[in-house]
């Protein structure tokens, strides 16, 4: 359509060549430790926001959305925990259908991480929590604040490669 326009975008950076090596044999049986040694090395390596991950839902028709969000935790359930609005688009799309899925990229490690499953709502009382945590608190509650937690049935470590034989570490559970 715009010659140009595609001659920039294919002249654009690949990964970088010094990209870290990932031997998923020696990593870590555990999913959660495995992604919080990432997120250490991200942040080594000076990674902005390795916390942050666009999560995709979807109504009970199937039509899709993403969006950025932040990791809060990864609890003792296994439950990969964010925080947002249940009258957002997210939210409602999350009450018509549990689905759903997270994506974190750290473009300096060349490393993605993959995670979907169902999302379950927390309680109110960890919701609540969460919200009185957030650094621009004033302490005034908001009742539309929901912690959310979602619970993996699939996992991917993804490490890119210079010679382009990408790694993919896939886990059902
Ligand atoms: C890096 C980043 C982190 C964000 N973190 C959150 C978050 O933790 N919770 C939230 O409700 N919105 C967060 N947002 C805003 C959301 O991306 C989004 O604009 C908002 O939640 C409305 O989404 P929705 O209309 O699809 O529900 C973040 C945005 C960015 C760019």
């Amino acid at each position: 359509m715009n010659d140009s326009f595609r001659a920039r975008l294919r002249a654009l950076p690949d990964f970088p060549e010094d990209l870290p090596s990932f031997d998923p044999a020696a990593a870590p049986g555990d999913p959660v430790e495995l992604f919080r040694l990432w997120l250490e090395g991200a942040l080594a390596a000076g990674v902005r926001q390795p916390h942050a991950f666009s999560l995709a839902t979807a109504d009970a028709g199937g039509r899709v959305s993403s969006r950025m969000l932040i990791l809060k935790d990864i609890d003792d359930d296994g439950g990969w925990q964010f925080a947002t609005s249940r009258a957002s688009r997210k939210g409602g799309e999350l009450a018509q259908n549990p689905n759903a899925a997270m994506n974190f990229y750290w473009p300096e490690l060349g490393r993605q991480i993959r995670v979907a499953g169902d999302v379950v709502h927390l309680s109110a009382e960890a919701s609540a929590a969460d919200w009185d945590a957030r650094p621009a608190s004033d302490g005034s509650p908001n009742p539309t604040w929901q912690l959310y937690a979602l619970k993996p049935r699939e996992i991917e470590f993804w490490q890119a490669r210079a010679d382009r034989h990408h790694i993919r570490h896939q886990m059902a559970f």
